[in-house]
């Protein structure tokens, strides 16, 4: 079972931070989970939701911010204000961060709702930039992101994420071959999509299941059971253990 670190060590610091990657980078796991989006000022960033509320004290769109901007935020999480690695951080600081190790870092595309311009290809410039072209995977929850990055680079690896109303809202068992269709090596549902005869589907079409975001035991063991390939978690320091 592979463990990625679901936007760093996110259960104790402010997730998708330097400092929350950093403190990653002495665990023994397969990979590093975050997410991309785009300032006002087309930079590229890391932070999970659309607007800054939840994460930073201040209010409003990502796209509607500088990298100056953004990087002036203090994160909401208490005890972690005024620190130069709990600012928002681009995707050059995050790859520089592991570039010398041999962490898989999946990228996310946030660009379900805001529609960033040239996000992929801007994102692929860069991973090219510093070569590291086989050992990241790039997911979306959205086709037409992905069907993009395999058309800039197909030698990305690519990944489609599922939550339950899109599994629901699609034919089931046409969506592995859809996936697979598209050129995708992984699928990353929620794990409450997983069963044995989804692992069967998405097994027999070759593809890897990654699934997010599991930080309880039981429901680890049960996936471990049925063979599923990685784990997204918020806890990337107690799994690994569990698993030795
Ligand atoms: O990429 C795995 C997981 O992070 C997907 O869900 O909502 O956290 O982006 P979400």
């Amino acid at each position: 079972m592979n463990i990625f670190a679901h936007r760093g060590l996110s259960a104790y610091y402010p997730e998708n931070t330097m400092l929350a990657f950093s403190k990653c980078l002495d665990l023994n796991i397969y990979g590093i989970e975050f997410d991309v989006q785009k300032s006002k000022d087309n930079q590229l960033v890391i932070i999970h939701d659309e607007k800054v509320d939840r994460t930073y004290k201040a209010s409003g769109y990502v796209k509607n911010f500088t990298l100056k901007e953004l990087q002036s935020l203090d994160p909401v999480m208490k005890g972690y204000e005024n620190r130069e690695d709990c600012k928002i951080p681009t995707l050059e600081e995050v790859l520089t961060l592991f570039k010398p190790t041999d962490f898989v870092i999946n990228i996310e595309l946030k660009n379900s709702k805001v529609k960033y311009k040239n996000l992929e290809k801007d994102v692929i410039k860069l991973i090219k930039k510093f070569k590291m072209e086989k050992r990241v995977i790039l997911s979306s929850f959205c086709l037409k992101s992905i069907i993009k990055c395999n058309k800039i680079n197909s030698k990305i690896e690519t990944s489609y994420l599922v939550d339950k109303l899109t599994y629901t809202l699609r034919l089931k068992t046409k969506i592995f071959s859809k996936i697979k269709r598209y050129n995708c090596s992984a699928i990353h549902p929620s794990f409450e999509l997983i069963n044995k005869d989804f692992v069967k589907k998405a097994h027999r079409k070759n593809l890897k299941i990654n699934s997010y975001t599991v930080d309880d035991l039981e429901i680890f063991q049960e996936l471990t059971n049925l063979k599923v390939d990685g784990i997204f978690t918020n806890y990337p320091n107690i799994f690994p253990s569990i698993l030795d």
